[in-house]
């Protein structure tokens, strides 16, 4: 299933963002500039969200004090590929409200996330997210309330070489594939794919 040569394909007509979205690791160190940057978070900003609650709130990271502020959270092997990621997000979000718990805010904050990584590549970024981070350092680091729950970090930047990557990640620098639409499809009844 998983094909490291042919570019990805859609069974089904899609905008070609879908398909120009993918992780990279190897990022430019290249500063974004910020009207660009807040572009994502406005896309983000326009995402629904359980009784238009909008759990999600982004931490940015740009200054090289934050950065290595962040750095010191973020997980051994992500290290390896995040020292010239220019921008992080620690995505987090909130999970109660003046009336009861948000049962939703992880899932509202992800589609936020999606939003946002969309706009990047119509702006011509590249974004990773990562759960491969200390989350208890994190919200010690970052002074996160209670309240909040970490979702995920984002890198943010401009694509880089290949080549610029340990040679353990190269082989792993490709646009990945999914599985068949109607693998995750279920008819009428959990686990019955359609025809
Ligand atoms: C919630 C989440 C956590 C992830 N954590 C990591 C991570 O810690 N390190 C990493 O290199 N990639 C991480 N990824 C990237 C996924 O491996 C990647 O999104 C997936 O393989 C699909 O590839 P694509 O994003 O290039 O389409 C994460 C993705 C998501 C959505």
């Amino acid at each position: 299933m998983l094909n490291k040569v042919s570019p990805r394909e859609a069974q089904y007509e899609i905008e070609p963002v879908f398909l120009e979205r993918w992780s990279p690791r190897s990022f430019l160190e290249k500063e974004v500039p910020e009207e660009v940057l807040l572009s994502l978070f406005e896309a983000a900003r326009w995402a629904p969200s359980a009784y238009n609650y909008q759990p999600w709130r982004f931490i940015l990271a740009r200054t090289k004090e934050d950065r290595e502020k962040f750095m010191s959270f973020i997980g051994e092997f992500n290290q390896t590929w995040c020292k010239t990621v220019p921008a992080f997000a620690l995505i987090v979000s909130k999970t109660t409200s003046e009336t009861g718990t948000i049962r939703s805010h992880s899932f509202d904050a992800g589609a936020a996330w999606g939003y946002l990584s969309l706009e990047a590549v119509k702006k011509g970024l590249a974004t990773h997210p990562m759960t491969g981070i200390d989350f208890a350092k994190a919200r010690e680091v970052l002074n996160i309330p209670e309240e909040y729950a970490i979702d995920a970090l984002v890198a943010i930047g401009y694509r880089g070489e290949k080549e610029a990557l340990p040679a353990g990640l190269q082989e792993r620098e490709f646009p990945s594939e999914r599985r068949p639409v109607k693998a995750s499809v279920f008819e009428g009844t959990f686990g019955k794919n359609p025809e």
